[in-house]
C-alpha cells in the first residue's frame, strides 16, 4: 500500500521532457513510451526474482542468471493515455499478456465534494490472472485516483489474487495516492514523481497537462 518512487536518472530526465509545454505530440508519445521501458526495467529490478542457469557458451560452460516469471507478467492499459506507456513497458516484458480498459472521468459532472469524479468504463477485456501473476496496472496520470480505484474493482473482482500487484504511473498527487492506497492496501504503487497539489478541475500541479491529449491530439 505504499508509494514508491522511480529514481531512475533517466526516468526523471525523460519525464521533465514530458512535463515542457514545448514538448510536442510526437516528442511527447516518444517520452512516454521511452518512460514505460525504464519503469519495466526498475520494476524488473526492484521487485522480480532471478535464479541461476547453468549456460554453455561457445567456449565453456559457466553459471548464468535468469529473470523469473517473466511469463506470468499482466499488463493492464487504461486507455487512452496508458497506450505509449504500454508499449515501452512491453519492450521490458514481452511476452506479456494484456488487458485493455477504457475508463475516463465524467468532466461535465465535475470533482465531488469528496474529491472523487465518477469513471464511466465503456469496455474492459482482461486475461485470466492467476495467483502466479505479476500485475501492471498502467496510467501515467493518477490525479485523484478515482478511475485507478475503479480499474483495481475491475481487476481484482472475479480474479484469484496475484502474486504482486503494481499501480504504475508517471505522475501521482498526493490524494489520489492516499486514495488508491486506502482502496486497494495489497497494491504497490510506483510513480516518477509526486507532485504538489491538484487544482479545482482536478488536473495535477504542476503536473504535464492532459496525457491523452498531448500524445493523441
Ligand atoms: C486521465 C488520466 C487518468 C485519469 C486520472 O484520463 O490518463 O486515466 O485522467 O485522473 P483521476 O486519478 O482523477 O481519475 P482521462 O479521463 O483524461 O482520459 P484519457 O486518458 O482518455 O484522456
Amino acid at each position: 500500500g505504499d508509494a514508491h518512487l522511480i529514481t531512475h536518472a533517466l526516468a526523471k530526465d525523460t519525464l521533465s521532457r514530458l512535463r515542457d509545454v514545448e514538448t510536442e505530440q510526437v516528442a511527447f508519445r516518444k517520452g512516454l513510451v521511452k518512460l514505460g521501458r525504464i519503469c519495466g526495467y526498475e520494476i524488473i529490478d526492484g521487485a522480480m526474482e532471478t535464479e541461476f542457469v547453468s549456460i554453455e557458451t561457445p567456449l565453456a560452460e559457466t553459471t548464468g542468471e535468469r529473470v523469473k516469471g517473466l511469463d506470468n507478467v499482466v499488463i493492464i492499459n487504461v486507455l487512452r493515455a496508458a497506450t505509449p506507456f504500454v508499449e515501452g513497458l512491453l519492450k521490458a516484458f514481452p511476452r506479456a499478456k494484456q488487458g485493455v480498459i477504457s475508463a475516463g472521468r465524467n468532466e461535465e459532472a465535475g470533482m465531488g465534494d469528496d474529491g472523487t469524479f465518477p469513471i464511466e468504463i465503456d469496455y474492459t477485456k482482461l486475461p485470466d490472472i492467476t495467483a502466479e501473476d505479476t500485475v501492471i496496472v498502467a496510467d501515467p496520470m493518477l490525479a485523484t485516483g478515482s478511475t485507478m480505484c475503479a480499474v483495481l474493482d475491475h481487476v481484482l473482482a472475479d480474479n484469484p489474487e496475484p502474486e504482486d500487484l503494481f499501480v504504475l504511473s508517471a505522475v501521482s498527487a498526493p490524494d489520489g495516492l492516499t486514495r488508491v492506497a486506502e482502496e486497494a492496501p495489497r497494491a504497490d504503487l510506483l510513480t516518477v514523481a509526486i507532485d504538489d497539489e491538484l487544482n479545482d478541475e482536478g488536473f495535477i500541479v504542476p503536473g504535464l497537462g492532459d496525457a491523452g491529449d498531448r500524445a493523441f491530439r
